[in-house]
């Protein structure tokens, strides 16, 4: 089959390097005579066929913004099978020959229940949760990293200066990634994540021993999901006799510019997309690893199960 037309659509929660992939992928296949139907609010855009033709005037200057210019959403309609039937039949009626999807883990099972009806379709790992385990990096989380840094580097001058202990929650789901590297990479003192289950008398007491050490400005770093933050603080100033402030970091780690590493794989995985449509390759995941880029099937994607970074976790440990 001659491919013409394809479609595309952000998904899910957005993140930094949508809108750089989103314009590689309209340049990459404007290049080769594709055209571009962008589906707008993720798959709401497909349920209530709402699109964009795409050329390259409409995605010039984009690379550099975060969010995504298509819109996104988290559409419970498309979970069920009548929202999916509404979706497939927008595709065909527009003759959308194949589908692009950048988004997480929960937009990859809707790419695969769109495989199981017949949609040609290629996915693309955008997420700053890094929570699709088949590939080391998805779209936004190297930005989400850095912006969390950013932020607990300002946060730790101010508690410095007053002695002050902070505990500070940092984004990611379930998965720990983004709360392990921020914390690493400011040089804060306790981490807090789902992958090293620990408990409140633990965290009173490493805090205690920063103070034992002379560290008398302690930062602990708390992924969502694992305790009421307040809550903690206050248990920390009454047992560790230490003043202490919380700080929900929330959006400031989703928004802002990508990073250049998000924009060059962001770009590598767009041109990819286009170029495994042009050669009637489908209903795969792209993913990152050791520099390079590859392919596997969605299906395969979604079962690939953790490989948390322990050994980084250790080190964080061994020198805190
Ligand atoms: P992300 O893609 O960032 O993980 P969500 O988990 O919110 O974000 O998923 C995005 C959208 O993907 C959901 O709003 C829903 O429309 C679709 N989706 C999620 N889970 C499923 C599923 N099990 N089956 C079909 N579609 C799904
Ligand atoms: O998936 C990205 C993410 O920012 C998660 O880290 C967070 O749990 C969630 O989205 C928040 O979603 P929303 O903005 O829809 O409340």
């Amino acid at each position: 089959m001659k491919i013409e037309r394809i479609g595309v659509l952000t998904s899910g929660g957005d993140c930094q390097g949508m809108n750089a992939c989103l314009y590689n992928i309209v340049k990459m296949a404007c290049e080769n005579n594709l055209q571009v139907y962008g589906f707008l609010n993720g798959y709401k855009g497909l349920i209530n066929n709402q699109y964009r033709l795409l050329d390259i005037n409409s995605v010039y200057n984009i690379m550099h913004l975060g969010g995504t210019i298509l819109g996104t959403s988290r559409c419970d309609e498309f979970l069920t099978d009548v929202g999916q039937q509404k979706a497939v039949k927008t595709l065909k009626d527009n003759k959308v020959n194949a589908l692009i999807v950048i988004g997480g883990d929960g937009s990859y099972k809707g790419v695969l229940c769109l495989i199981k009806k017949g949609i040609k379709c290629i996915a693309i790992p955008a997420t700053i949760d890094n929570d699709l385990f088949y590939t080391s990096k998805s779209l936004g989380f190297d930005t989400a990293v850095n912006n969390a840094v950013i932020a607990i580097e300002s946060i730790k001058q101010t508690m410095r200066s007053h002695n002050r202990c902070c505990v500070i929650e940092i984004m990611g789901r379930n998965c720990g990634d983004l709360t392990l590297n921020s914390a690493v990479a400011s040089n804060s003192d306790i981490v807090v994540i789902k992958e090293k289950p620990t408990n409140v008398s633990e965290i009173v007491k490493q805090v205690k021993n920063c103070i034992k050490r002379n560290i008398l400005s302690p930062t602990v770093i708390v992924a969502e999901n694992q305790f009421d933050i307040k809550k903690l603080a206050s248990t920390i100033q009454q047992k560790a006799k230490i003043e202490t402030k919380s700080q929900v970091l929330g959006y400031i780690q989703r928004g802002g510019e990508p990073s250049v590493n998000d924009r060059i794989i962001a770009m590598q995985m767009g041109v990819r997309a286009v170029e495994l449509i042009m050669n009637g390759i489908f209903n795969k995941a792209i993913g990152y690893k050791n520099d390079e880029i590859f392919e596997i099937t969605v299906e395969q994607a979604l079962k690939v199960t953790r490989d948390f970074n322990y050994k980084l976790l250790d080190l964080f440990i061994k020198l805190n």
